[in-house]
């Protein structure tokens, strides 16, 4: 069995992947903020922070062995007319966004190259398509992440990794509905419905499908791609 690691896996996206994966027959353990304390496979550790995510992730080997699976969840939005915008506000997304992937690739990778084979799928946003207003900081990191994700695909695919990004649209988790309360989506989530082709939001479950397809042998050939699930919103 392969052991993959799903960071921001206690809420939302990276919960429904986390439970895909598993369901799969991957060894699958969490990494995040806030983790449920129930959960055995459940670890906390901030990605911005790269000891504590060293740290997490030893503690995963000695009881999964080797981590050739990562799938990069964790995440944070932030809404500030850029005119407005803190310095501070902008590198606390940024670190997140970005710096987080940045970590945990560097700490999983060793892993991947023992092994001759590695997944990675980050998951950056549909904003990195048609851009976003008072999300800067999100859209410039999320684009970021994009580009890492070409750039290690080619870096990584002579060694068996496969590097891929899934940007989602409208997924239905607690961060959506959060902005949806805060009035930040620029109308009602019933509103995007209407203006989506396939007239549905998004659920982690779609999200997670691209992924475990991703990951799958099946798609060895599959790298370097920004593979988009929004309902046909961004084409
Ligand atoms: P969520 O807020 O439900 O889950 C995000 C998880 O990441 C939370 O459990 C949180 O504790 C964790 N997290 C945040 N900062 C962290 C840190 N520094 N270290 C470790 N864990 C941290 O959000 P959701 O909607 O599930 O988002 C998942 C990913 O999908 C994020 O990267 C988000 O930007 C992206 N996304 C979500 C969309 C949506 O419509 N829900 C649309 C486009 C992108």
């Amino acid at each position: 069995m392969k052991t993959a690691v799903v960071t921001g896996g206690a809420s939302g996206i990276g919960l429904g992947i986390a439970e895909r994966l598993r369901n799969d027959g991957f060894h699958v353990a969490t990494l995040d903020l806030n983790p449920p304390e129930d959960d055995d496979f459940a670890y906390r550790a901030d990605v911005t922070d790269p000891a504590q995510v060293a740290a997490a992730l030893d503690a995963v080997r000695a009881k999964l062995g080797p981590i050739t699976v990562l799938v990069n969840s964790a995440g944070l939005d932030g809404f500030q007319r850029f005119k407005k915008m803190s310095f501070e506000q902008w590198q606390r997304v940024i670190d997140v966004n970005l710096h987080g992937v940045f970590h945990t690739i560097q700490a999983v990778l060793p892993d991947m190259l023992d092994a001759g084979w590695g997944r990675i799928v980050n998951i950056s946003s549909s904003s990195t398509h048609s851009g976003q207003p008072f999300m800067a900081h999100y859209v410039a990191a999320k684009s970021a992440v994009n580009g890492l994700t070409k750039a290690l695909a080619l870096e990584l695919g002579p060694s068996g990794i496969t590097v891929n990004a899934v940007p989602p649209g409208f997924i239905d988790t607690p961060m959506l509905r959060k902005n949806e309360q805060a009035g930040r989506l620029g109308g009602t989530v019933e509103d995007h419905i209407q203006r989506t082709p396939v007239r549905r939001i998004g659920t982690p479950a779609d999200i997670a499908a691209t992924c475990a397809f991703l990951i799958s042998d099946e798609a060895s050939y599959v790298t370097g791609q920004i593979f988009g699930v929004n309902g046909g919103r961004n084409t």
